[in-house]
């Protein structure tokens, strides 16, 4: 059914020519995604360049789909969101979705666009026979653990993240110990190379 959303909103599958933005966006949402925690791995900025490249792939890739909503009269894009079919060899069910990157503009935001994009992607689920779904988002993002819960997902796998000495503090193991479990004649040959390593714990 047309809407007044889907009107002003339009949501189409990526082209190469869409790159640009599909960067612009991701960086926005590596932004937000600092801002709610500063405890995670976050890509490198030197291999930025490596983008164009990820998002060539994914485009060109029959298992992926990857969406833009833009503005109908500007063309700009407004939001994104991709849908990954994963095939597993040693695991059942041995094919899963995952939704990966969903974002939307802060000042197009609680307007439909983010739920439309998701509609569309699993469209593209059900065209493939997906049952099983995944999302992977930051404890803490508030509007990302609202949006999944209502649409049913469940947290099933906790990702928690320590600084080890931090842990090796906890624990009172004195960092010496910790080497020494971990190999004695690694260490011996390598603590000369890794000084600073042995030094601060
Ligand atoms: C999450 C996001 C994509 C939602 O996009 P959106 O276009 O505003 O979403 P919609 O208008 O379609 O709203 C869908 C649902 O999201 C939830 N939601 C959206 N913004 C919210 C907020 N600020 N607080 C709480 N819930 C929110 C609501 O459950 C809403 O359902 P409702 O309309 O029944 O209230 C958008 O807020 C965003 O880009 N956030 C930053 C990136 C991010 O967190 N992405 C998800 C990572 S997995």
């Amino acid at each position: 059914m047309e809407t007044r959303e889907s009107t002003h909103y339009p949501i189409r599958k990526a082209t190469s020519a869409d790159i640009a933005e599909l960067i612009r966006m991701q960086r926005a949402l590596q932004e937000n995604t600092d801002a709610v925690r500063d405890n995670l791995l976050r890509p490198n900025p030197t291999g930025a360049g490596r983008l164009y490249a990820y998002y060539l792939d994914r485009i060109g890739d029959e298992l992926t789909q990857l969406l833009i909503a833009h503005k109908a009269e500007s063309k700009r894009a407004v939001g994104m969101g991709t849908g990954k079919i994963w095939v597993h060899a040693d695991c059942l069910p041995s094919q899963s979705g995952e939704l990966i990157d969903l974002w939307v503009d802060p000042e197009h935001r609680g307007r439909g666009v983010g739920r439309r994009i998701i509609e569309q992607l699993l469209q593209f689920f059900r065209a493939h026979e997906i049952q099983f779904l995944a999302v992977n988002y930051v404890n803490g993002n508030l509007a990302a653990e609202s949006l999944w819960r209502k649409l049913g997902f469940e947290p099933a796998l906790v990702t928690a993240t320590a600084d080890r000495l931090d842990v090796q503090r906890t624990l009172s193991v004195p960092s010496k110990r910790i080497l020494s479990i971990a190999g004695r004649s690694w260490s011996a040959e390598r603590s000369k190379a890794y000084e600073p390593i042995t030094r601060s714990g």
